[in-house]
């Protein structure tokens, strides 16, 4: 039978502190082996034909953490904007960010602006960083765009919303959140309304490419109705 691949493939990337806490390290080299892990399974990803890959790596409610891991978790998406996303370029992806500006340091904001300029003509696949993001925030955000742009209301439509958000992507086909959590935890509210959930009890930094066989092999199992 042929193998259906997500187009759209959504992860909660959970547990980078309790892989960290087990191996009596502190919660930062779980950051650090996490940013690893992220490149890795967003390179095999997109080799196996994943065409869209999103990522959550910072939540608006991740400021309430102390300002060492705040200040960490800043440093580290500089470090993967001038140096690990390199991989992806030459992997011909466009990488776009999701989330708000404010409140995030001026040299993050400009690397950040930096690499969607760099990358905005490749075609191959996109990876979606969600950054400083939440579900919330990006719908109540779409909706004053619209007000901003006085766009006629009865031009507003569930397709026509979906142009005023964060960015113009598919809906997700397949979710998956490690470390053994069932929450969604405000991640991509609108884009997520039909996913396909898959909640695997690994942490983040554990989790490797035969986790994405498997997860695909289980997206195929999954008989998907659109509440028809
Ligand atoms: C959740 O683990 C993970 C995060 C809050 C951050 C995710 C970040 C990465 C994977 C690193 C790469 C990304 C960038 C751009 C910084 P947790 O800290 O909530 O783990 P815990 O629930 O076990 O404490």
């Amino acid at each position: 039978m042929e193998c259906k691949i997500p187009n759209h493939l959504a992860i909660i990337m959970d547990g980078n502190g309790r892989w960290a806490k087990n191996r009596e390290l502190n919660r930062s080299e779980g950051h650090l082996e996490g940013s690893n892990t992220l490149i890795d399974i967003a390179e095999y990803c997109f080799e196996k034909g994943i065409k869209n890959l999103s990522v959550f790596a910072f939540s608006t409610e991740n400021f309430k953490r102390n300002k060492e891991e705040v200040d960490y978790l800043m440093n580290l998406a500089m470090k993967l904007l001038n140096k690990k996303l390199n991989r992806l370029k030459k992997q011909n992806i466009k990488v776009l960010f999701s989330g708000r500006k404010e409140g995030l340091p001026n040299n993050l904001i400009k690397a950040i602006k930096k690499c969607e300029e760099e990358t905005k003509d490749n075609d191959s696949g996109i990876l979606n960083i969600c950054f400083n993001y939440g579900g919330r925030s990006e719908i109540v955000d779409a909706v004053k765009n619209i007000m901003d742009k006085n766009i006629d209301k009865d031009s507003i439509n569930e397709d026509t919303f979906k142009n005023y958000l964060y960015n113009d992507l598919p809906d997700i086909d397949l979710l998956i959140r490690t470390s053994g959590e069932y929450r969604i935890s405000n991640f991509m509210l609108y884009q997520m309304a039909y996913s396909e959930l898959l909640f695997v009890d690994k942490y983040w930094p554990d989790f490797k490419n035969d986790d994405i066989d498997n997860a695909i092999k289980e997206f195929n199992t999954r008989e998907r109705r659109f509440g028809k």
